[in-house]
C-alpha cells in the first residue's frame, strides 16, 4: 500500500530515502514524510507527492540514519498531520507504518487515560505512543525490546520502521502482514517495502516473514522471531535492474509497460515451450504433477485484473483440461468458510504477490489442506514464498498502477498450465496441442503487430475522450477481456464503464444505449461469432456507437462497426492476449487527453496490502 524506506550508513540518509520513496511512490502517494537523526530527531512530512516533500527538506534533515514513507490513507484524510512518520510525545521516537492497527481505538482510549495526547486521526500514531509508554514504564529498556513488547498488544497488520533519538545507531523494523525487506550493503543497510527502492545500492536482500523483528545497524542486521530468538535468514540475490524500474523515454510507465508486452510475453514463454515436440516445461509445478493430473476441481482466487485473468483461466481449464473451475474474489473466498476437499487445487493469481486479500485466501486454502499454487510476478513476494508451487510471469517490475503486462503474463501462464494439464489428463489431441503451442510461440510477434495499430486506437480515443459512460461486450474468452477493458478505463480516466457478457446486455444494460453511448465489442472469430453479430445489431438498432476489436478477416463485424481496432487472427484460446491490447491503449489515450495522472490514478495504490 504505502512505501517504506530506511537507510543507515555513511551517505546522507535523506537523499537515499527520497530517491527510494520516488521509486515506491506508485504504491501509495497521498502524502510523504521523512525522519532523520543528527543529534536530534528531525521530522518533515506533508500532503502530496514526494517531490513536494523533497523541496521542504533542508540542513536540519542531514544525517546518516533515516526513515521515510509514502502514504495511502486508511485512517484519517490525507493531510500534513496524518502523514507519517508519527512521533512520541517527546518527539524522540518516529514510526512509519504500512497496514492497519485494528484495535487502535481501544488502545488509544487506554493511553489517553494515562495522560498521553494524540494529534492525528491515524491508527499509526498509537504505535509511537505505545512504544513510548513501554519505555516510560521500563526505564533502560532497549528499543527493540520496547517495540517487541508493544507489538504484542496490537491486532492488525503492519510493516514498521522505527527510529529513536537516544538510539541513533539502529533502525528497528517489524512485519506482520505487510511486506518488508532488508537491503544488505557494505557499511550500509537499507530497509524497504519493495525491492525497487534498494536495487540501486545492493543486490542482496533479506525478506522478513510475518512475526519477525529486525535490528539494523550500519554494518549488521539481526532478525528475531516473536519469541526473541535470533534467526538465520537466507540472503537472496535481486534480479531487478535499474533500467526496468525507469521510464526509458516513455511519458508514463503504463505506456512503457503496454509496449513491453511482446518482450514480456516472450520472456514468460522462454524455456517453457518446445514447439517441435509440442511439450511444456513448468519447473515450479514439477512437485505437484500428480495433484494436477488427478485434480477434481480448480479454484482460482484473485482480485481486480488478476481476477479477470482468472476468468480467462476458467474458460481455458474447462475447455482444454475438462476440469470444473470456480473463480473467486479472494476477499469473499476467505470469509465464506470455503468447502475444500481432496482433489481441489487452488491457484492464486497476483502481480505483486502481496495483495492482502489474495494472501489471506491462499492461507485459508492451505490451512484447509488444499494444494496452493501461485501465479505471481514479483519474485520473492510473500505469495511466491508461501505457496506449494507456482509459475512466475517474468514480466519485470510493473510500476503503472493500472495493470497491463501482468495481465498478458498471467493469461500466458494460464494457457501454459491449462495445456500442461490437458496433456497430463489426455483431454487434448496431439494435433490440437501442437497447434496451440505453435500459435502461442507466435503471440509476441502478433502483439507487436497489434501495437502497430496504436494510431487507430488514438483516433477513437480522441473522439470519445469526454464520453461519460462506456459499455464493453464480449463472449466466451472475450468476456473477461470486456471486464478488463472497462476496469482500465474506470481506473485511469475516471469514466464509468461496464463490462458485460454480450448476450447479457439485453437483460438490462441495453436500457443505457443511445446515440451517445460508445460500445466496445470484442469480437474474436470463433463459435460465438454469429451470436456476436446479432448482439452488435441490437446495439446498432438503438444507435449505439460500435467500436469493434476484431481481425480484418472478420468482415461482417468490421463492416457493422463504426470504428475498428485491428488485431491479427490467432487460435480462439489465445485471443485475450491480443484483444486486450487496444483496450489498454484506449484507456491510456483517453486518460492522457483528460489530463489524468495515468501512473498514479486518484485514490488507488499499486499493491493493496490491507484488507
Ligand atoms: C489493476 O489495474 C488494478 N490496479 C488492481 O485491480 C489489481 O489488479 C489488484 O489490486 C490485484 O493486484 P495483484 O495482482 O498485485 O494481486
Ligand atoms: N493505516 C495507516 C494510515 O492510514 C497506514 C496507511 C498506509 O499503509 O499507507 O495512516
Amino acid at each position: 500500500m504505502c512505501g517504506i524506506v530506511g537507510y543507515i550508513g555513511n551517505k546522507q540518509a535523506k537523499d537515499v530515502v527520497i530517491k527510494g520513496l520516488k521509486r515506491l511512490e506508485y504504491r501509495g502517494y497521498d502524502s510523504a514524510g521523512v525522519a532523520v537523526i543528527n543529534g536530534a530527531l528531525s521530522v518533515k512530512k506533508c500532503k502530496g507527492k514526494v517531490s513536494v516533500l523533497e523541496k521542504k527538506l533542508g540542513t536540519s534533515e542531514n544525517g546518516n540514519i533515516g526513515i521515510g514513507h509514502t502514504r495511502w490513507a486508511t485512517h484519517g484524510e490525507p493531510n500534513d498531520i496524518n502523514s507519517h512518520p508519527h512521533t512520541s510525545t517527546t518527539g524522540k521516537l518516529a514510526v512509519v507504518h504500512n497496514g492497519i492497527i485494528e484495535n487502535y481505538g481501544a488502545l488509544k482510549q487506554k493511553l489517553q487515560k494515562e495522560g498521553y495526547e494524540f494529534y492525528s486521526e491515524t491508527d499509526t500514531e498509537i504505535v509511537a505512543k505505545l512504544i513510548e509508554n513501554m519505555m516510560d514504564k521500563n526505564p533502560g529498556l532497549d528499543l527493540e525490546d520496547a517495540v517487541r513488547l508493544s507489538l504484542v498488544q496490537i491486532n492488525g497488520t503492519y510493516g514498521l520502521a522505527i527510529l529513536h533519538e537516544d538510539h541513533p545507531d539502529k533502525i528497528i523494523v517489524a512485519r506482520k502482514g505487510s511486506p518488508l525487506l532488508i537491503g544488505v550493503g557494505e557499511g550500509e543497510m537499507l530497509v524497504a517495502s519493495d525491492a525497487s527502492a534498494v536495487a540501486e545500492y545492493t543486490d542482496k536482500v533479506v525478506y522478513l516473514d510475518d512475526g519477525e523483528l529486525a535490528v539494523i545497524t550500519k554494518d549488521d542486521y539481526q532478525v528475531l522471531n516473536s519469541h526473541d530468538i535470533e534467526l538465520t535468514k537466507e540472503v537472496h540475490e535481486l534480479a531487478v535492474s535499474l533500467e526496468e524500474i525507469e521510464k526509458g523515454g516513455y511519458p508514463f510507465f503504463m505506456l512503457k509497460e503496454i509496449f513491453e508486452q511482446p518482450k514480456t510475453v516472450a520472456d514468460c514463454l522462454r524455456g517453457r515451450l518446445n514447439v517441435e515436440e509440442g511439450t511444456i516445461n513448468l519447473g515450479g509445478l514439477s512437485k505437484v504433477t500428480e495433484e494436477l493430473k488427478n485434480a477434481k476441481r480448480i479454484i482460482i482466487a484473485a482480485c481486480g485484473t488478476s481476477w479477470h485473468s482468472g476468468l480467462v483461466g476458467e474458460y481455458l481449464f474447462e475447455w482444454l483440461a475438462k476440469i470444473p473451475v470456480e473463480v473467486e474474489y479472494a476477499s469473499e473466498f476467505r470469509y465464506k468458510d470455503p468447502i475444500l476437499g481432496e482433489g481441489d487445487v487452488v491457484f492464486v493469481i497476483s502481480q505483486s504477490g502481496e495483495t492482502a486479500d489474495t494472501l489471506a485466501a491462499m492461507r485459508e486454502a492451505k490451512e484447509k489442506g488444499a494444494t496452493t499454487l501461485g501465479i505471481v510476478n514479483v519474485v520473492g513476494s510473500t505469495i511466491a514464498r508461501e505457496s506449494d508451487g507456482g509459475v512466475y510471469l517474468h514480466a519485470g517490475p510493473e510500476i503503472g498502477v493500472a495493470s497491463t503486462k501482468a495481465f498478458t503474463g498471467q493469461v500466458t501462464v494460464l494457457i501454459l498450465i491449462a495445456l500442461k494439464m490437458a496433456q497430463l489428463r489426455n483431454t487434448i489431441t496431439e494435433e490440437k496441442s501442437k497447434r496451440l503451442i505453435k500459435a502461442l510461440s507466435e503471440i509476441p510477434e502478433k502483439i507487436a503487430e497489434t501495437l502497430k495499430h496504436s494510431d487507430e486506437v488514438k483516433r477513437i480515443a480522441d473522439l470519445f475522450t469526454y464520453a461519460p459512460n462506456f459499455l464493453y461486450l464480449g463472449r466466451s474468452y472475450s468476456f473477461p477481456v470486456a471486464l478488463e477493458g472497462a476496469l482500465k478505463l474506470k481506473e485511469i480516466s475516471y469514466i464509468h464503464a461496464e463490462g458485460y457478457p454480450a448476450a447479457e446486455m439485453k437483460h438490462g444494460p441495453i436500457a443505457l444505449i443511445d446515440d451517445m453511448m460508445p460500445v466496445v465489442v470484442i469480437a474474436a472469430t470463433n463459435h460465438t461469432s454469429d451470436k456476436m453479430v446479432s448482439n452488435i445489431e441490437e446495439v446498432r438498432a438503438r444507435k449505439g456507437r460500435i467500436i469493434a476489436v476484431t481481425s480484418p478477416e472478420n468482415k461482417e463485424v468490421k463492416e457493422l462497426a463504426e470504428f475498428n481496432c485491428t488485431i491479427p487472427e490467432t487460435e480462439d484460446e489465445l485471443t485475450p492476449l491480443l484483444s486486450v491490447i487496444p483496450l489498454q491503449l484506449l484507456s491510456y489515450y483517453i486518460a492522457v487527453n483528460r489530463g489524468c495522472n495515468v501512473d498514479q490514478p486518484r485514490n488507488l495504490a499499486k499493491s493493496v496490502t490491507v484488507e
